[in-house]
């Protein structure tokens, strides 16, 4: 069977990385969050302290990228991939509220970017990839087999976001999530590097009222259509 790169983008809290994994699972293939990367460098920033504030240490993210290395396991006890930051389990820290404040932010830099973008190439390159984010089907993976975009009403994503943490026992506010959303939207969609864009031949789900069910049933369909051609 011929093996494909499947990449997902669309804005924070679509639901990208529930269906992306859905889909790896069905079609045997490796599932990367290209968002969990960003989010690792981000902790990883926070702990030397080059991000403190508003204040950006330009001076020492080259050897900060330098000193980093991003990877995934399978962890049998959780049936899930889990982040990995220089073999320390980060996979919880990188999705508190400090990281996810933050993210964007470091998204913003050429140099993270970059760096990124050059790990996650190599993931792809033997095919068999179902990789989720922003600028995958635009950057990452030009040439993707198949491109989904992904889209929601802001509220709805709001809505699940909030349910997803406060049942994880963090204790956020609908409104600080909404806020966060609204300002990730903006940075992602207005940056100058790789901005958060629908790739020409991107097929749309809007998920606003659909299940996770019929959206798995339609990106399934599509898969399996290149797949079979
Ligand atoms: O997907 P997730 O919401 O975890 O991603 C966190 C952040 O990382 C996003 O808000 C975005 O700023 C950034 N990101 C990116 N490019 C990607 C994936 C994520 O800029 N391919």
């Amino acid at each position: 069977l011929k093996k494909i790169n499947i990449a997902l983008d669309g804005f924070s809290s679509c639901g990208k990385s529930t269906l992306a994994k859905a889909l790896a699972n069905k079609l045997e293939y490796t599932y990367i969050d290209s968002g969990a990367m960003y989010r690792a460098v981000t902790l990883y920033f926070l702990r030397k302290g080059i991000i403190d504030g508003d204040d950006v240490q330009e001076d020492k993210i080259d050897e900060a990228l330098s000193e980093l290395w991003i990877d995934f396991f399978y962890n049998p006890e959780t049936g899930k991939s889990e982040t990995l930051l220089n073999e320390e389990n980060v996979e919880n820290e990188i999705r508190e509220m400090e990281v996810s404040r933050n993210v964007s932010r470091v998204a913003l830099i050429k140099k993270v970017r970059t760096r990124l973008i050059g790990i996650q190439q190599i993931q792809g390159q033997a095919k068999g990839v179902v990789m989720d984010g922003r600028d995958i089907g635009t950057n990452v993976f030009p040439d993707a087999e198949l491109k989904i975009f992904m889209t929601a009403d802001t509220d709805v994503r709001a809505q699940r976001r909030f349910e997803e943490l406060t049942k994880k026992g963090a204790s956020v506010t609908l409104e600080e999530i909404k806020a966060n959303l609204a300002d990730r939207d903006h940075q992602d969609t207005t940056r100058a590097e790789n901005p958060l864009l629908q790739a020409e031949d991107a097929y749309v789900i809007d998920n606003t009222n659909l299940t996770q069910e019929q959206q798995f049933e339609m990106a399934l369909g599509w898969s399996m259509e290149i797949i079979n051609s």
